[in-house]
């Protein structure tokens, strides 16, 4: 089978790995779909690719009409199931095991896709929920080690004053 015959190809996930797969499957003339379930993630994976493609024009390593081609051929979309048949998918989701079968899952078929997407979103508001859990948690611990400061600075003033008195 030749490269080309592997095109269109899917990225999901727009991290640090899945930005850079595509980038260079783009660079290297493929066409790629680029996916992300948390649509800021998505377009800040596009961002830095065009930020990439800039900079690398900037140095004279990139024609603009180069450049141009590359973007145009990255095609952020928002849902997989929106997305037409690619023969090749790379998956660079969230190190979470259960993400990662539900996707293996949906490439080999054992899933149809509707269903395997429904169960990915409902899979990433619960990691949305438990990071918002999270940030909960340390803004209180903040606020714990905020008052221990306080009370620790008021407790040094206090010995100061005493050990003057002295
Ligand atoms: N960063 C590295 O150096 C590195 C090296 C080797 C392997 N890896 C592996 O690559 C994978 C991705 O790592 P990363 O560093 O890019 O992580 P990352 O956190 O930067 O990006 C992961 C992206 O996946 C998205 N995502 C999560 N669930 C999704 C889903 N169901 N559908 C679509 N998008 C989804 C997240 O929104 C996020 O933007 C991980 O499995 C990691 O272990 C990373």
């Amino acid at each position: 089978m030749t490269a080309t015959a592997l095109q269109p190809i899917i990225v999901i996930g727009a991290g640090t790995m899945g930005r850079g797969i595509a980038q260079v499957f783009a660079q290297s003339g493929y066409d790629v779909n680029l996916n992300d379930a948390i649509p800021k993630a998505l377009d800040e994976g596009v961002a830095f690719i065009h930020k990439m493609l800039e900079r690398a024009m900037q140095k004279g390593t990139l024609k603009a009409e180069d450049a141009l081609a590359i973007k145009n051929r990255l095609h952020p979309v928002r849902s997989i199931n929106k997305t037409p048949k690619c023969p090749l998918i790379i998956e660079a989701a969230t190190e979470i095991l259960e993400i990662k079968s539900d996707i293996s899952e949906i490439k080999k078929g054992q899933i149809d896709l509707k269903d395997g997407v429904n169960r990915l979103e409902g899979r990433m508001y619960k990691v949305e929920d438990d990071v918002s859990d999270i940030r909960g948690d340390v803004a209180e611990i903040k606020t714990t080690v905020n008052a221990m400061s306080d009370a620790l600075i008021t407790t040094s003033k206090e010995v100061k004053q005493l050990k003057a008195q002295k």
